[in-house]
């Protein structure tokens, strides 16, 4: 996980990425955690999201638009190389570059857009409320 200011180049670490924008960031997370984590009752449910050559370009358009959401949004990475972009105190873009064992949870009512580089990714997503998975865009 590489986390910078996008405008600075100033570098993060997970603690002050967490300062900043109460986004937990985990390196190095066995499968097996994550599948402990959904027996602990936080989570409602999950899913396995898959992005390829497939996927249609309005999906992922969609995900680098910036939103939020009034739920957590958990992810685990399986594979791929990915961006998510979040708006740290002062509105400026706070780059996070995810990679296979990284586990993110953005939360709730943070701005956030989404890349999967390369159009590849798999992850597994996290749900703590069966409310709907409703992006919020800004506007
Ligand atoms: C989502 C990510 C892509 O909302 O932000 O699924
Ligand atoms: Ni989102």
């Amino acid at each position: 996980m590489k986390i910078y200011e996008l405008e600075t180049n100033l570098v993060l670490s997970v603690n002050d990425l967490k300062a900043e924008t109460e986004v937990t960031g985990l390196e190095n997370i066995d499968v097996k955690e994550v599948m402990n984590l959904l027996s602990s009752g936080n989570y409602d449910s999950f899913d396995e999201v898959i992005v390829d050559e497939n996927t249609p370009d309005s999906v992922l358009e969609k995900f680098s638009q910036e939103h939020l959401h009034e739920d957590d949004e958990v992810r685990y990475f399986l594979s791929g190389n990915c961006i998510f972009d979040v708006r740290g105190s002062k509105d400026q873009w706070i780059r996070i570059e995810v990679s296979s064992k990284d586990f993110i949870t953005v939360p709730k009512n943070l701005y956030h857009r989404f890349f999967a580089l390369n159009k590849q990714a798999k992850a597994l997503r996290l749900f703590t409320s069966d409310k709907g998975w409703v992006p919020i865009y800004r506007v």
